[in-house]
């Protein structure tokens, strides 16, 4: 698939979603929504109907990642509304194998994200369930946080891990990455990335999306 770049509306102008969408749509594989409930996470931002009207005008496949407690009950929903991606944070989620199935059944793509503090070993039985591990590179919650360096290593991880397994499995980052992060994600192995504010801050949108894509396309897979 080569490098995918999947701007984040929590950083968009939240009273002008189509628009935001539309902002993005030529330039960007993926919208990335994300679905805080409060719990799981300090913030609260937006739910299924939210998700399921943005559905609705995007032109682009939209990546759910859900920072909410329980996703065993809520995720395969976000697939059923029409979500080609759902993620769930194995911290949060009771039965990941279940559920991923679940969110596979409903035609989308499954994924489990990891917090800073979460180890990837334990989880690495799960990489024939899912097309997508999500490694976090800022403590979920919030957009325009600082770049966490120190995920790094847990990006090779999953990138040696994904190479043994032999599928193909996506590697996704998220928080802080930008012109000057995106480089070292690509170097570590990650070809999904999320970029907010360095994506709706930008004047355009478009070419904030360019740049990314071009620095991170500057290093294959290890
Ligand atoms: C943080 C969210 C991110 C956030 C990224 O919990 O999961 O998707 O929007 O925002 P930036 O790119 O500004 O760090
Ligand atoms: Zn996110």
């Amino acid at each position: 698939m080569g490098v995918q770049i999947s701007p984040s509306i929590l950083s968009a102008d939240f009273a002008r979603l189509a628009a935001e969408c539309e902002r993005v749509a030529g330039a960007a594989d993926w919208l990335h929504v994300d679905v805080m409930d409060n719990h799981f996470v300090p913030n609260l931002t937006l739910g299924l109907p939210v998700v399921e009207a943005l559905l609705k005008v995007s032109p682009i496949p939209v990546d759910c990642h859900l920072m909410i407690d329980d996703p065993d009950r809520w995720a395969p929903g976000y697939a059923e509304a029409g979500a080609k991606s759902v993620t769930f944070h194995v911290e949060a989620v009771a039965d990941a194998v279940r559920t991923a199935r679940a969110i596979r059944a409903a035609g989308a793509r499954a994924a489990f994200a990891l917090k800073p503090g979460t180890p990837f070993p334990p989880y690495a039985d799960l990489l024939p369930e899912v097309d997508m591990v999500l490694v976090m590179t800022v403590e979920p919650g919030f957009g325009g946080q600082s770049f966490m360096a120190d995920q790094m290593p847990k990006v090779r991880e999953v990138r040696e891990a994904v190479r043994r397994h032999g599928g193909e499995v996506w590697i996704q980052v998220d928080g802080g990455v930008s012109a000057a992060t995106i480089e070292q994600c690509a170097e570590a192995g990650a070809d999904v990335f999320v970029a907010g504010s360095a994506v709706y801050g930008a004047e355009s949108a478009s070419t904030a999306i360019g740049e990314l894509r071009a620095l991170a396309a500057r290093h294959a897979h290890p």
